[in-house]
């Protein structure tokens, strides 16, 4: 059941929405970004005017993230970026709103409950980007480029006036989100033909947030394709060494204790992939007491997580000993289901990379006498029948978690507060730039510069009591840099 005005709200139910205001209360007071953002920019509403389309995980800190834009002039239309991540609480209390009631919502309208379908998902993503009374949003705001997608691929099949035929099963870019994706923009273009070309052209900009969004927009770019600026903001240093990594370390060990209970000390843990994730990741296990084991192709990386300590090995040739696998690459077909067949009985599997194909879960549906048995909502228990991959095996099964999407939000409820205070500080300053500065971004892809991405790390060090040392007049003339930073060149890697 849902509580729901079409066009205006779509959530679990408004009633839980004074216990998401409780939280939303205490995360505010971890998020020394964000209220300072608000305390600045509050009196000059740098944001009036903009109609922002947000697609990213509706939990707790980000209902801090909404009322930020809010505080800061700006309208604001919400979808989760992932069908399971939503906390339903914190959706609740972003519709009714700070001075609202459950009678009558005076907040955000959200699209958003834990436990979407595909189909939902894609239609919640439609809701925030096709606005009531003809207007639509000028700015997105993103997470994984979901809603990016959308706009991109309505444009171009409008362009070409009709969404292509259904590829098969076994076929180049087959895949059941696909399939919902071109459900979606072929209803959209029969009610509509020119309806993506209009969001287009009225949208100035879109900030991302993740790796794996990051990404497509380059692939945009470089094809001479992205319809609007962007920012980078993954790739600010207060974004990514902080939240892929601290906010990892606390969220993959959350989301695996509340999903399972099992110990993770002693045990063989299995980490595909240490880059600002994969490190966050490898850390918490080993800080619980797990032996941890990294997978790599990056020499860099692979480096390190030998210079870290940590075993590097291919997972098929440590797969019958690890007690955990945990996914991490932002890549695909990373564990296949032959692969998950020789696992340990119970080994529990999951992904935190942004997407779900890094864990081939079709593959492991298909695999012939397979049964899945639901423990709790987002935790699988999947039986392979005696026999499976080797004549002598006997019958086991594995713990598969959040169906393979990522788990520290399916089974958890994501990253802490104050880690996410500086990623979301990221997203308000590169909505502001975006916004407030039009003519100085082009159809590319861009970074904050580092004297925002510096003020995002000093917003955050008196709560935790940090003193900075000042360099002197002198000290900053040998250095080269000037008093108030930026301390560091574009190329410093930290
Ligand atoms: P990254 O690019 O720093 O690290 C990924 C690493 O995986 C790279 O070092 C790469 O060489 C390695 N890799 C790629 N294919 C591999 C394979 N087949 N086997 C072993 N290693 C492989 O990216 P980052 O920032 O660590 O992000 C990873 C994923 O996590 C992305 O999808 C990102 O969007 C997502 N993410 C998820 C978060 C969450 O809360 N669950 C938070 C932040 C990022």
């Amino acid at each position: 059941s849902f509580d729901e005005l079409p066009g205006r709200y779509k959530v679990r139910s408004l009633a839980s929405a004074e216990a998401g205001r409780h939280q939303i209360r205490l995360a505010e007071h971890e998020m020394p970004g964000l209220m300072a953002l608000r305390t600045e920019f509050g009196p000059t509403q740098p944001l009036a005017g903009a109609r922002i389309a947000g697609s990213l995980h509706m939990t707790v800190q980000t209902a801090v993230l909404i009322e930020t834009l809010v505080a800061l002039g700006a309208e604001v239309r919400w979808a989760s970026c992932n069908i399971f991540s939503t906390q339903d609480e914190a959706a609740a209390a972003v519709v009714v709103g700070p001075h609202g009631s459950v009678d009558e919502p005076a907040g955000v309208p959200v699209f958003a409950w834990k436990g979407e379908s595909l189909d939902e998902y894609w239609q919640c993503t439609e809701e925030i980007l096709v606005w009531p009374g003809g207007t639509g949003p000028n700015m997105i705001l993103d997470d994984g480029g979901d809603a990016t997608l959308l706009v991109h691929k309505g444009v171009e099949y409008e362009a070409a006036g009709a969404v292509p035929s259904d590829p098969q099963p076994g076929e180049a870019g087959y895949s059941e989100e696909y399939l919902v994706i071109l459900g979606t923009l072929r209803r959209s273009l029969a009610a509509d033909p020119q309806r993506w070309t209009t969001v287009a052209a009225g949208i100035m900009g879109v900030t991302e947030e993740t790796t794996t969004g990051v990404h497509r927009l380059y692939q945009l770019a470089e094809a001479g394709q992205l319809l609007f600026p962007a920012i980078n903001v993954n790739d600010s240093v207060t974004k990514s060494k902080f939240d892929n990594k601290y906010g990892i370390r606390h969220s993959l060990p959350d989301g695996i204790n509340r999903a399972t209970d099992v110990l993770m000390g002693g045990k063989v843990a299995f980490v595909a992939g240490y880059g600002d994730v994969g490190k966050g990741a490898a850390e918490a296990l080993r800080g619980q007491g797990a032996r941890v084991i990294v997978s790599e192709v990056d020499p860099i990386c692979a480096l390190q997580a030998a210079m870290d300590g940590y075993q590097v090995a291919r997972l098929d040739d440590v797969i019958d000993q690890a007690d955990f696998v945990i996914t991490t690459t932002g890549n695909k077909d990373v564990v296949s289901a032959a692969q998950m067949a020789r696992m340990k009985d119970k080994a529990v599997v999951g992904n935190i990379g942004h997407f779900d194909n890094e864990i081939d879960m079709a593959g492991l549906a298909a695999v012939p006498g397979i049964t899945r048995t639901e423990i709790k909502p987002q935790v699988h228990e999947w039986t392979f029948p005696a026999g499976t991959g080797d004549e002598a095996a006997p019958e086991r099964s594995i713990i598969v978690l959040s169906e393979g999407r990522l788990l520290n939000l399916g089974n958890a409820t994501g990253h802490p507060s104050f880690v996410m205070s500086n990623s979301f500080s990221n997203q308000v300053i590169g909505q502001i730039e975006l916004f407030t500065k039009p003519d100085d971004y082009a159809r590319e892809v861009y970074r904050l510069p580092k004297v925002l991405d510096e003020k995002v790390a000093r917003l955050h060090l008196d709560a935790l009591g940090v003193q900075l040392t000042e360099l002197t007049k002198s000290q900053a003339e040998y250095l080269g840099v000037d008093v108030a930073g930026p301390y560091k060149p574009e190329h410093y890697r930290y």
